[in-house]
């Protein structure tokens, strides 16, 4: 069959808050990760991409919110179109153009949202029409915690040794459960430790065995806690599992790095904010705080209670001169046009 000269497809996904984490990977090349995690998607962010396979293009060019990319990003984008190409028996090069709703640098990370939408737009232009399962497959391949932003609402992604059954499949959709992420993002700079690094260094952490088993404990507190709507429990979870996640990152080794003992992704307000949660929690407000890799914090709470939650988190961020948007559980990566 002759192939087109040109064809487009755009796709947009949320970013997803892990609420069991993926820290640590038992197959880099693949993205195969070392214990399940559970997340939900946040509508409050959008990345937005738009993919033209064109025969004139002599390379694939990759341009974020309008601008040329970095060598780094583009060699990144380029190998996942690469993987879209080889199920499509594809020659031509693509366009991509991809937009983030969010600020870059505002301490989101914005690889989820990119390589779900890349994902589903890529292979729409290829003429490909992937089911959830092998898009989620697809996409984790670009980046991990990207699988996760393939189904909509509450999500678990199944660790598995192998690439077809590494996926993440819906556990309940964005109506399950009227929660509310308050995320905190601060100005500052770029984290020094990208989470590639981070996954690379987290078994030279003496805790990375204890956290492997003490997560199953955790994965089966969030599934019950989501199942069941415990908000007390999935709070509580949700907390200590975070703060599992940075007790192996202050204690691993960075081999790019050699001269840090141990990651520290917090800035000081990152703390400040880490001690008001628990202390308006004293105080009677039933708020959680998550974090990944970097300073920002995600606040968790059920909708009802998110007014009471913003008069106190509101003016603490204005004085901190940071930023806060607020999401619902989101739906999974879709079609845009
Ligand atoms: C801390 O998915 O960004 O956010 O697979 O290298 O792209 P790559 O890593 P990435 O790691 C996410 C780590 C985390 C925890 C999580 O989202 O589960």
């Amino acid at each position: 069959m002759k192939q087109q000269a040109k064809s487009r497809a755009t796709a947009a996904a949320h970013p997803n808050l892990a609420l069991v984490k993926y820290w640590g990977q038992t197959d880099a090349a693949l993205n195969l990760p070392t214990n399940d995690s559970i997340s939900l998607n946040l509508s409050g962010a959008t990345t937005t991409t738009t993919v033209t396979f064109d025969a004139a293009l002599a390379a694939d060019a990759v341009f974020l919110n309008g601008e040329a990319c970095d060598p780094v990003t583009c060699a990144r984008v380029s190998a996942h179109l690469e993987r879209v190409r080889a199920l499509a028996g594809l020659e031509r090069r693509a366009r991509v153009d991809s937009y983030n709703d969010f600020p870059a640098g505002a301490g989101v990370a914005s690889s989820a949202s990119a390589f779900a939408a890349l994902s589903l737009a890529a292979t729409r232009a290829a003429g490909l029409e992937l089911d959830t399962r092998a898009l989620s497959v697809l996409a984790r391949k670009g980046s991990g915690s990207a699988c996760r932003s393939i189904p909509g609402g509450f999500v678990e992604w199944v660790a598995a040794e192998t690439d077809a059954a590494s996926y993440a499949r819906q556990l309940a959709p964005p109506a399950h459960w009227a929660l509310r992420v308050l995320t905190v993002t601060f100005p500052g700079q770029p984290k020094a430790v990208s989470s590639l690094e981070g996954h690379r260094a987290a078994p030279t952490s003496p805790f990375f065995g204890a956290r492997l088993v003490a997560v199953e404990g955790t994965l089966a507190t969030v599934r019950r806690a989501l199942r069941e709507r415990d908000f007390a429990a999935l709070g509580c979870a949700v907390e200590r599992e975070a703060l599992s996640l940075h007790a192996l990152a202050l204690t691993s080794r960075v081999a790019e790095q050699p001269w840090l003992s141990g990651i520290i992704y917090w800035q000081p307000e990152t703390v400040a904010l880490l001690r008001a949660v628990q202390a308006w929690r004293r105080e009677g407000i039933p708020v959680y705080f998550s974090l990944d890799a970097g300073p920002s914090v995600h606040l968790l709470c059920e909708a009802e209670t998110r007014p009471a939650v913003e008069r106190v988190l509101a003016p603490a961020v204005e004085a901190w001169r940071g930023a806060y948007f607020v999401s619902e559980p989101g739906r999974g990566a879709w079609l845009v046009g």
